[in-house]
């Protein structure tokens, strides 16, 4: 970090001085950038090596191969930073192109196919019973045309409960018994605002933004992010909205399963009732604690759901009904793609052996009960 301080300096110099020439500067960034390359490459040899040997010994473990990064730019950086993972014994992630004609799984993240920045590798030969895997988080609205990936994939990896391998954003986990029963706290001395939204894209035309300006027309509603240019850094959200009494996990699209962090991040962690929009009542009730939200569809007007908030937050009693269900239950947000990645380890013996998704577009676009 010092380094690269320093190296912006000399660049901030190099302008006003034109005795020295931008090259100096060029040199001095490559040198200081020069031993974490090297010292990335001697890791990378090192993991290579212990691998192999895990490979000569373990025979039967199966491979994934994660064939681009989700979100990231294909930088050599990228690649050097996400080596190997082990999920268990008998499974592991690895990253390695290279390892295409031994992978048992391919698994290719949706976003970048669709715009183009990474491809599927059709020139090279498949191996038979090798698996490959379509992996999308996003709504159906925003997956792009999924028409050209027609009979190419086996195996659909997404949020949805009928995906061949399930990835929700987040998940209730029943309390074991040593866990205990703790005293439910609602903290309700911490707060002081009725409803609060975080919101970045506000488009009128989402369903989410007409309850939204029905809705605080009628009860106070604090807004905050990049629409109402009061951005929250991820330190600040979720202390923010502990001190909501409620809420607003809207979600951009109103798609089948379609549940993310703003409920099971942004609303459960802050201690805020979730006060749901997207996905259908049953969806919701199939994955979250009983009672622990409030969904829009529930009421006959947006007018009817004011007064309810109005009346839950007067009342201790019916607020701490809400946190009811942390006696038997918790929740967990799924931390990163490793542990996604890991659930086709678990999952692999009840995969389906032999599928074809002959109309990728139609599966995403499907809407009836899992
Ligand atoms: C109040 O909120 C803060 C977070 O902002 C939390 O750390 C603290 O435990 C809360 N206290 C009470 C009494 O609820
Ligand atoms: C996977 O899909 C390919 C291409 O459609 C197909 O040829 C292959 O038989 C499938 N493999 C398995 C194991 O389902």
């Amino acid at each position: 970090m010092a380094s690269e301080e320093v190296t912006l300096l000399e660049c901030n110099q190099t302008k006003k001085n034109a005795l020295t020439p931008l090259r100096k500067c060029q040199l001095l960034t490559f040198l200081c950038l020069l031993p974490l390359v090297l010292l990335n490459v001697w890791l990378k040899a090192f993991s290579w090596d212990s691998n192999e040997q895990i490979d000569s010994n373990e025979q039967n473990q199966v491979t994934i191969l994660m064939w681009h990064e989700p979100f990231r730019p294909p930088t050599l950086w990228t690649s050097f930073m996400n080596g190997d993972h082990n999920c268990s014994p008998s499974c592991k992630i690895v990253r390695r192109r290279s390892l295409f004609p031994t992978a048992d799984v391919v698994v290719f993240h949706n976003r970048e196919l669709i715009t183009g920045q990474e491809k599927l590798p059709m020139d090279l030969p498949r191996p038979p019973g090798q698996r490959w895997v379509w992996m999308s988080l996003e709504s159906p609205v925003h997956n792009g045309d999924l028409r050209k990936f027609a009979g190419i994939f086996n195996l659909t990896m997404n949020y949805r409960r009928d995906a061949d391998i399930s990835i929700p954003y987040g998940e209730r986990l029943a309390k074991k018994p040593e866990e205990g029963e703790n005293p439910v706290q609602t903290n309700t001395g911490n707060k002081s605002i009725l409803a609060c939204w975080v919101v970045s894209n506000y488009a009128s035309s989402y369903r989410r933004s007409k309850v939204h300006k029905e809705l605080s027309a009628i009860v106070p509603v604090k807004v905050y992010g990049r629409w109402t240019n009061i951005p929250l850094t991820s330190a600040e959200l979720i202390p923010t909205i502990s001190h909501c009494y409620f809420y607003l996990a809207f979600e951009n699209s109103e798609a089948k399963d379609y549940i993310t962090e703003k409920l099971w991040k942004n609303a459960y962690q802050s201690g805020a009732v979730p006060v749901v929009l997207g996905a259908p009542v049953q969806d919701y009730e199939a994955v979250a604690p009983p009672h622990s939200f409030i969904h829009v569809d529930e009421f006959a007007s947006v007018k009817e759901l004011a007064v309810y908030l109005q009346q839950v937050a007067g009342d201790q009693k019916l607020y701490s009904e809400y946190f009811q269900w942390k006696r038997n239950w918790k929740t967990k947000l799924t931390a990163d793609w490793n542990e996604r990645l890991c659930k086709i380890c678990s999952h692999f013996d009840s995969l389906p052996p032999n599928k074809v998704y002959a109309d990728l577009a139609a599966w995403d676009h499907a809407t009836g009960a899992a």
